[in-house]
């Protein structure tokens, strides 16, 4: 089931974020989303309780931007990830925007191919966008 994010839901998001990102987002960053960012919506894929994946999707006027999207280590390669594109996606249409928008690490192939996978193409090189890194912009329209 995917639903809206709650504040019980940080600690397991949390620790996904641990075990996914080199710079994970902290609890400040999550409450800032959830509180404050009136541009930003937080959902979650759960399974009785257990958070399997989450993503966070900006809608600012027309324009959609996948903020961060994040599977467990344990739950990668069963098609959740595709799962959650299809909801963000069908999120952003239902909105009624015209494009997605999203930054990407250059190395990080499991992300680039399945954005590739669901149709965006790369507008940008980022030079330094990671500090340690650049990154792919990658847009679609809708
Ligand atoms: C990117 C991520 C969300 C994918 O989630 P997932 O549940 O493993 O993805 P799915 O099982 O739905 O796979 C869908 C597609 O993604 C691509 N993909 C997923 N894992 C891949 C891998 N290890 N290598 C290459 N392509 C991969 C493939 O195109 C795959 O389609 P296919 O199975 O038909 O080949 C997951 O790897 C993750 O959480 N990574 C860490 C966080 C992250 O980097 N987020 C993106 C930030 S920009």
């Amino acid at each position: 089931m995917i639903r809206k994010m709650r504040h019980s839901d940080l600690k397991q998001v949390l620790e996904i974020e641990e075990r996914s990102f080199k710079v994970p987002w902290t609890i400040k960053q999550y409450e800032y989303e959830m509180y404050d960012n009136p541009y930003a919506s937080l959902w979650v894929l759960e399974n009785n309780g257990t958070v399997i994946g989450y993503y966070d999707l900006w809608i600012i006027f027309e324009n959609a931007e996948l903020a961060n999207i994040a599977v467990d280590t344990v739950y990668r390669n069963q098609g959740y990830g595709q799962h959650l594109m299809d909801h963000m996606q069908q999120q952003a249409a239902n909105r009624g925007c015209e494009n997605i928008s999203l930054e990407v690490r250059v190395s990080n192939q499991p992300a680039i191919r399945l954005y590739e996978k669901n149709d965006f193409f790369t507008v940008s090189l980022r030079k330094d966008y990671y500090k340690d890194e650049d990154g792919y912009r990658m847009m679609k329209g809708i």
